[in-house]
């Protein structure tokens, strides 16, 4: 009989415990929805974050996304200083984010994105959404033999928080301190490094990974294009010669 509350108590014990664990998941989770705009080599992507916590009025938390990008697309760090609202980062060696290298001769880069927050009272709810834009350059591929497309993934981004104070609800906090912690610069613009709570995101949508397919130049071709070239670039230059004023000069020469 003993052993059979025992056993009773430990099934128990094993709900409790699974229950508290998956609702702090439920707390500790965002929704990313990406989307992907225009076409051809310039990408831009739009990233959603949805963020429903507990009611707190203590509530203030950041939201951050830690872009992976792969060496197939760049980021350019040019457009992004001149776009003056973006609070866009890079890290690392900005030699990695050199546009003209193509993708053989690169490495995976990372881009933080600190994104302007609203704050949406739900019943007794607490909705935090935000919006922003990432622009992406495809890189030139080496040529190959025979592929004329390789596919290309854009991973989902990294979504981080950082709050200033702890939340009202110490069940809020006690979920918060059970997230992975990463050390990331504050804000857009300090140098200063600040722990970050990296956040659960929802599988469920259909927005875990964006797979483009690159074109590829193919080496057989190498030789048309070049030939190609050649030929258009003298056809052009003779068509020249025989236009008018060409003559006019050369009536000026003599
Ligand atoms: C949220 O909580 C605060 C106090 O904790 C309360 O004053 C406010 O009415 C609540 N908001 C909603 C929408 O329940
Ligand atoms: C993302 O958010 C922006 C701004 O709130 C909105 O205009 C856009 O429709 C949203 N995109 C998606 C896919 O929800
Ligand atoms: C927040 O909570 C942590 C432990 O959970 C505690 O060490 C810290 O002092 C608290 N900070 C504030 C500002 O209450």
């Amino acid at each position: 009989m003993e052993d059979f509350i025992r056993y009773v108590a430990f099934i128990f014990l094993c709900f409790l415990v699974n229950d508290v664990s998956t609702d702090c998941d439920k707390w500790m989770t965002v929704s990313t929805d990406r989307t992907v705009h225009k076409q051809g080599f310039h990408r831009e992507i739009v990233s959603n974050l949805t963020w429903i916590i507990e009611n707190d009025t203590k509530m203030n938390c950041i939201l951050m996304l830690v872009h992976h990008i792969p060496r197939d697309m760049f980021v350019d760090l040019d457009e992004i200083r001149s776009v003056d609202t973006s609070k866009i980062v890079p890290v690392g060696d900005p030699n990695d984010f050199d546009v003209e290298r193509p993708a053989h001769l690169s490495t995976k880069i990372k881009v933080l994105v600190y994104p302007d927050i609203k704050k949406q009272n739900m019943e007794s709810y607490l909705r935090l959404t935000s919006s922003s834009i990432l622009l992406v350059h495809w890189r030139y591929q080496q040529p190959t033999q025979h592929q004329h497309y390789v596919p290309v993934t854009l991973p989902r981004p990294t979504i981080l928080t950082r709050c200033q104070d702890n939340f009202t609800s110490e069940h809020m906090q006690r979920c918060l301190n059970k997230q992975e912690i990463l050390q990331y610069p504050c804000d857009h613009d300090t140098a200063e490094m600040c722990d970050w709570f990296v956040l659960r995101q929802n599988l469920n949508n259909q927005n875990n990974d964006i797979i483009f397919t690159v074109p590829v130049g193919v080496k057989k071709h190498t030789y048309l294009v070049a030939c190609g070239t050649i030929f258009i670039t003298l056809s052009a230059t003779y068509i020249l010669m025989q236009l008018p004023w060409f003559d006019i000069n050369k009536e000026k020469i003599r």
